[in-house]
C-alpha cells in the first residue's frame, strides 16, 4: 500500500504525541506505532519532569544544575533554552489534561527533588508521572480529527534519495527524506508512506544491554535508521545507567526506583546496612546519576555482591505508601514490605544522551526529517543527563520541531517517483534461535565489556565481537523476509557499533564516559575496581 501525509510521525511517547498535537490545526497527521500506542517508556516514567514554575527556585539554579550533571559539555544556549521555556510547556500539558499533583494547602504543585537538583522542582503524579502523561496526550491525540494512529506498524528504513538510485554517502550535501517504510506487524505487508515533513520520536535503545529499565521495544530504530541513511549522530557514549532499579533478575525490563524516594530521604546502603556515598562524593546518595552508578558498581564489584540495598524506611510508612504507591505494590508482590525491609537494587542501562544531532528547531542533518524526545541529541544533556530533565527537552523540542515543520511543509511536493520496497527472491526465516540468541550476546557483550566502567582492551574486544554477529546477521538479512525481531536486532547492532565506536573515540573521561585507561576528569571520583 501506498500512503501520502503532510506530516508522518514515527512513535507515540511524550514526543510523538505532543508534535503531532501541536501540527495537526496546519495538515493531516498520520503516526505509526510499533506496538500499542501507550508503550513506550513515557508511560514508565516515575519521577516526573523538571521545571522552575515559582520564585522560591530560579532559572539560573536549574541552568547550573543541568551544566553540572553534564560534566561541562551541554550546549550552553541550548540548556537555557530549553530551561526557560518549561513553565510554558507544563502550562500546555496541563492544559491537555495532565493531572500533576498539588500540595493541597496553597493549591501549587507539589514539587520532588531528584539526585544533582540543588532545588525541589519536579512536578509528578504520585510515582507514575509518565503513565499520566501518556494518557493525557494519548487521550487528546485520539479526539483529534486530523491524526490517525496507527498501532503495530514498524518504520524500517528512511526514504531519500538513495531509493531513487542515487549514490548516497556521509558526505553527499542536500540528503532529504521523502518519507519511510514500514512493515504493517499484522499483515507481514511493507507499505510505503511518503510525507512531506517527518519526525522520528522512536525512543531509546535500552536493549542494547542486558539489564535496561526501558521498555522491550526500546531498540533504537530511529537512531539506526539515520545510521543507514548517512545523517548524523553524537554523543552515544553516554549511555547512562541508572542508580537504583530493583534487584529482581528474572524480570525484563528491570523496575525502576525513582530517584525521588532518595530525594525524600532514601539512602544508600551495602549488604551489611553501612553507608558508603561519602566514600564518593559529598552529595552522598543525591549526587548526580553518573556519580552514583558508578559508586554502586565499584561497591559491588570490591564485595563480589550483586546488589545493594536503597534503606526508604526513614521516609516513613505513610509517606510511602500514599507517595510511592506503584513501587510500595510492586516490592510488596515480590516479598518486600519497603516500609520494613531494604529494597535490593542494582544499576541498570537507563537511557541514551546521545542520538540523532538536531539543532535548536528540532531539524536533523537530512532535510525535512525532525527528531524530539529520547532518539535525539540536542546538547541539553552533555556528558551526563540530569534526572526528570528527559521528559522537558522531549516537550521542548517537539514544539520547536513543529514551529519549523509548519512553517516549511507548504513548500514541500510528495516524492511520487519512490518505488516500492522489494522482497523479491526472500524466504521466511523459520529459525527465531538464531535472532533471539543473538540478541542475547549482544546485550551480555554490550553489559559485560561497554557498560558503567570500560578500558580499551574492554572496548576492543566487544567491536572484535560484534563484528561476528554483524556479518552473521546482515547474511540473514539478505537471505530472509523481513520480520519486526530481525529488524529490532540489526538496529540494536548499528546501535552498539555507534557506542562503541564514539566511545573508542572519548579520550577522556567525561560524565558517563568512564575508561580505566584515561585521565580521570574528576579524580576523586575514580573507582578502585
Ligand atoms: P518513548 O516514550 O519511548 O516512545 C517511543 C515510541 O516510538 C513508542 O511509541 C514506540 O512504539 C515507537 N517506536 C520505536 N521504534 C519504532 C519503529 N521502528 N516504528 C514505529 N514506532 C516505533 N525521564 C524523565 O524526565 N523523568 C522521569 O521520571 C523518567 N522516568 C523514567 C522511568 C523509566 C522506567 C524509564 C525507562 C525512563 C524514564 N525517563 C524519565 C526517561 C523518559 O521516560 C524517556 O526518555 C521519554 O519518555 C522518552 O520519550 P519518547 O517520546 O522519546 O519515547
Ligand atoms: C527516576 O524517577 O528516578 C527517573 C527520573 C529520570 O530518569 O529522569
Amino acid at each position: 500500500m501506498r500512503y501520502t501525509v503532510d506530516f508522518l510521525v514515527v512513535g507515540s511517547g511524550i514526543a510523538g504525541l505532543s508534535f503531532a498535537l501541536r501540527v495537526a490545526a496546519h495538515g493531516k497527521v498520520c503516526l505509526l506505532t510499533k506496538g500499542d500506542a501507550s508503550e513506550g517508556s513515557t508511560r514508565y516514567a516515575q519521577g516526573g519532569i523538571a521545571a522552575v514554575m515559582y520564585d522560591s527556585d530560579s532559572f539560573d539554579k536549574h541552568i547550573q544544575d543541568t551544566l553540572i550533571a553534564g560534566d561541562g559539555i551541554c550546549d550552553r544556549e541550548v540548556v537555557e533554552m530549553t530551561i526557560r521555556e518549561a513553565p510554558d510547556r507544563i502550562r500546555e500539558l496541563v492544559q491537555y489534561g495532565v493531572d500533576f499533583d498539588l500540595d493541597g494547602k496553597r493549591g501549587r504543585f507539589d514539587l520532588h527533588r531528584e539526585g544533582g537538583h540543588s532545588e525541589f522542582r519536579i512536578l509528578h503524579h504520585k510515582d507514575n508521572t509518565g503513565e499520566e502523561i501518556e494518557r493525557a496526550l494519548l487521550e487528546a491525540a485520539r479526539r483529534h480529527p486530523n491524526i490517525e494512529i496507527r498501532e503495530h506498524q514498524f518504520a524500517i528504513d528512511l526514504i531519500t534519495q538513495h531509493h531513487l538510485g542515487q549514490w548516497v554517502t556521509r558526505h553527499t550535501p542536500g540528503i532529504e527524506c521523502y518519507g519511510v517504510y514500514a512493515l504493517d506487524c499484522q499483515t507481514n505487508r511493507i507499505d510505503t508512506y511518503l510525507s512531506k515533513v517527518t519526525l522520528l520520536a522512536t525512543g531509546g535503545m535500552g536493549n542494547v544491554y542486558s539489564t535496561t529499565t526501558t521498555p522491550l521495544l526500546s531498540t533504537g530504530d530511529g537512531v539506526a535508521m539515520v545510521h543507514r541513511a548517512r545523517g548524523v549522530l553524537a554523543d552515544l557514549e553516554f549511555t547512562q545507567f541508572h542508580p537504583t532499579s530493583l534487584y529482581n533478575p528474572s524480570e525484563k525490563p528491570a523496575f525502576l526506583i525513582t530517584e525521588a524516594m532518595r530525594g525524600a530521604g532514601a539512602v544508600l546502603k551495602d549488604r551489611d546496612g553501612n553507608e558508603f556515598m561519602q566514600k564518593y562524593d559529598p552529595r552522598l546518595s543525591l549526587a548526580p546519576r553518573d556519580i552514583v552508578a558508578r559508586a554502586i558498581d565499584n561497591e559491588m564489584k570490591l564485595s563480589g555482591r550483586d546488589y545493594l540495598y536503597l534503606d526508604a524506611r526513614s521516609i516513613g510508612s505513610r509517606h510511602l505508601i500514599e507517595g510511592f504507591p506503584t513501587i510500595y505494590a510492586k516490592c510488596l508482590s515480590i516479598g518486600i514490605d519497603i516500609t520494613r525491609d531494604m529494597i535490593p537494587i542494582r544499576p541498570a542501562m537507563h537511557y541514551q544522551c546521545g542520538g540523532i544531532k538536531v539543532d535548536r528547531r528540532g531539524a536533523s542533518s537530512i532535510r525535512h526529517l525532525y527528531a524530539a524526545g529520547e532518539c535525539a541529541c540536542t546538547g541539553l544533556h552533555g556528558g551526563n543527563r540530569l534526572a526528570s530533565n528527559s521528559l522537558l527537552e522531549a516537550v521542548v523540542y517537539a514544539h520547536n520541531a513543529a514551529e519549523a515543520a509548519t512553517a516549511e511543509v507548504q513548500n514541500i511536493s510528495f516524492r511520487h517517483d519512490v518505488p516500492d520496497w522489494n522482497a523479491e527472491g526472500m524466504v521466511f526465516n523459520e529459525e527465531m534461535v538464531l535472532i533471539t540468541q543473538t540478541k542475547k550476546e549482544l546485550q551480555e557483550i554490550m553489559w559485560n565489556y561497554v557498560g558503567i566502567v570500560r578500558s580499551d582492551l574492554r572496548l576492543q574486544r566487544a567491536f572484535d565481537r560484534l563484528n561476528l554477529i554483524y556479518r552473521e546477521t546482515e547474511d540473514l538479512y539478505n537471505r530472509s523476509v523481513l520480520t519486526e525481531p530481525l529488524s529490532e536486532l540489526r538496529n540494536l547492532i548499528a546501535c552498539a557499533y555507534l557506542i562503541i565506536k564514539m566511545a573508542r573515540a572519548r579520550r577522556q573521561n567525561v560524565g558517563l564516559h568512564y575508561s580505566l585507561d584515561l585521565l580521570p576528569s574528576h579524580p576523586e571520583k575514580t573507582p578502585q575496581a
